[in-house]
């Protein structure tokens, strides 16, 4: 090899043997492939580990992979931003004349995205009372495909009785979606209390409040999961970081046990 493409083609030295607390960094558009034939005659975009940068690095699909484990998700994605996933969520679920309930102390740009920009694609989003409970069950329509819950809610800070609205929901087949930012993923178990998709801004509590943009958005709903991947911009799901099996079954079983030993309704922390 020349010293020209030496440069831009440099021999990795790392030894697996280092283990560290930090997680490096990955970085880069570009990923190399051992050959052209692997590109050229076994390309599969789904099956592929890494394709592009974009779709997901070595730390993105570790970064999913922990926010999963914390959430208790079998699925997790991770996206640029907190109002990016609260977008993919919308898109992922909802088309033109759907009905989506969101509390109207959300956060400001959800509702704004909702009630603006969806209306455009006649999607109907209206407002309702955080406190609601069950008496959502008066809100849904036929065509309500999506309701939103987000608790403790922007700023004021309503609690919300989650478990009454996913059981009504739930009793419609709608799904619910949770902004979990303020609880931060470990402060309320979404799944335990039947949440279907589960969102936070890592810039807040995971990222220290301070100069990092990021979230991650996880789901334990199989059908759900299909819609998403489809709708995130790695088509192929590059992005979707999945507990190991071992992780997933440890979970499944401290969600049962947290669940048989009372803590299923009201709001719990881990
Ligand atoms: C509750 C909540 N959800 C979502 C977001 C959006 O996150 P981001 O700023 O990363 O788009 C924020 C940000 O302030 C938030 O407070």
């Amino acid at each position: 090899m020349k010293w020209q493409s030496k440069i831009i083609h440099p021999k990795r030295n790392v030894s697996q043997k280092f283990e560290s607390l930090a997680f490096p960094t990955y970085r880069g558009s570009t990923v190399v492939f051992a050959s052209h034939e692997v590109v050229r005659d076994g390309w599969r975009d789904n099956v592929t580990d890494y394709s592009y940068g974009a779709y997901g690095t070595p730390t993105a699909l570790e970064l999913g992979a922990r926010i999963a484990e914390l959430e208790g998700a079998k699925h997790s994605f991770i996206v640029p931003s907190g109002q990016a996933s609260i977008a993919l969520i919308y898109l992922s679920l909802c088309s033109a004349g759907n009905h989506v309930l969101v509390p109207s102390t959300a956060y400001g740009p959800n509702v704004e995205f909702g009630t603006r920009l969806l209306q455009q694609y006649q999607v109907e989003v209206e407002l309702y009372d955080p406190l609601i409970g069950g008496e959502i069950q008066d809100r849904m329509r036929p065509e309500t495909a999506l309701v939103w819950c987000e608790s403790p809610s922007s700023i004021t800070m309503e609690v919300q009785d989650v478990p009454a609205i996913v059981e009504a929901a739930h009793q419609k087949n709608v799904p619910v979606a949770l902004d979990n930012t303020y609880a931060a993923g470990v402060l309320f178990d979404a799944f335990a209390h039947g949440v279907d998709v589960s969102m936070q801004a890592l810039t807040k509590y995971a990222a220290g409040h301070s100069d990092v943009l990021g979230a991650g958005f996880r789901g334990c709903f199989k059908r759900l999961f299909g819609c998403i991947r489809r709708a995130h911009p790695a088509r192929s799901g590059h992005r979707v970081c999945q507990c190991p099996p071992n992780i997933q079954d440890r979970l499944e079983l401290g969600r049962r046990n947290k669940l048989s030993h009372g803590l299923s309704t009201s709001g719990t922390s881990r």
